[in-house]
């Protein structure tokens, strides 16, 4: 019998007394042939959970969003303290979390804009400009920049026709680099949305971006759309002023 108490049965070590395969410790969309729409939605990537349709004028909060949005209020002592997971329903509603989602979260939770603002910008996973309907996140930390996370990045830019942090004319992909995703023992990691995809090489980076085109949703580019205004946008806001304005 082991000394230690408890083992964390995880696949990336021992597995202690349990004798779990991986496939029990890990679920089966994670082994053998990585299913070309990603494994589970990761325990890092749930929040804020990420939809392909994503709406920015959609209201906050309505219908099955306002049940939810209640329940959320039910689990803390404050409202305050709710602020966070109402980000999340936020960005899960309409895309990205906009100067002015933030104000409408702080009139909701009785809070400050500037607090809320505070809060908002400080979280890289609250994307402060609109993304594409895909966002395709490569981390390129440590252990998968050693496995070539940095090919890999290189060959989503280059077959969704987009560049770092932009999206794409279509507006399908925004590809950007992400900081380790705590899936180091199966690089190059890459979290599409609420998806992870483990162990990509460039070679089936192809075949991903093309599952994904062919996932969409009928989506169709406005005839009079300006594309050289409204095609690129950054993850990350300029610098704004004090009151956050763009
Ligand atoms: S270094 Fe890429 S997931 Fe940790």
């Amino acid at each position: 019998m082991s000394k230690i108490p408890f083992r964390n049965p995880g696949w990336a070590g021992n597995v202690g007394e349990y004798k779990l395969t991986e496939e029990q410790v890990r679920g089966i969309d994670f082994v053998g042939v990585r299913p070309l729409e990603g494994g589970h939605a990761a325990a890092a990537s749930t929040y804020p959970f990420m939809l392909e349709a994503k709406d920015p004028g959609a209201p906050l909060f309505e219908g099955p969003y306002q049940t939810r949005f209640e329940k959320i209020l039910t689990r803390y002592p404050t409202k305050q303290a709710a602020l966070l997971p109402a980000l999340n329903l936020a960005q899960e509603v309409r895309g990205h979390i906009s100067p002015e989602t933030m104000d409408r979260v702080a009139q909701l939770l009785e809070l400050s804009s500037a607090y809320v603002r505070g809060v908002a910008t400080f979280y890289t996973m609250y994307n402060k400009r609109p993304v594409g309907r895909h966002l395709v996140q490569v981390c390129t930390n440590i252990s998968c920049n050693l496995c070539g996370a940095q090919d890999v990045l290189e060959a989503f830019l280059k077959h969704t026709n987009t560049e770092m942090g932009e999206t794409s004319l279509d507006r399908a992909f925004t590809v950007i680099e992400a900081e380790c995703l705590a899936g180091c023992g199966f690089p190059t990691c890459v979290q599409i949305n609420s998806r992870y995809y483990e162990n990509v090489t460039v070679d089936e980076v192809p075949r991903i971006v093309a599952h994904l085109r062919g996932n969409g949703d009928g989506f169709v580019p406005p005839d009079n759309r300006d594309d050289a205004t409204h095609t690129k946008f950054a993850v990350d806001p300029p610098s704004t002023g004090p009151e956050g304005e763009e």
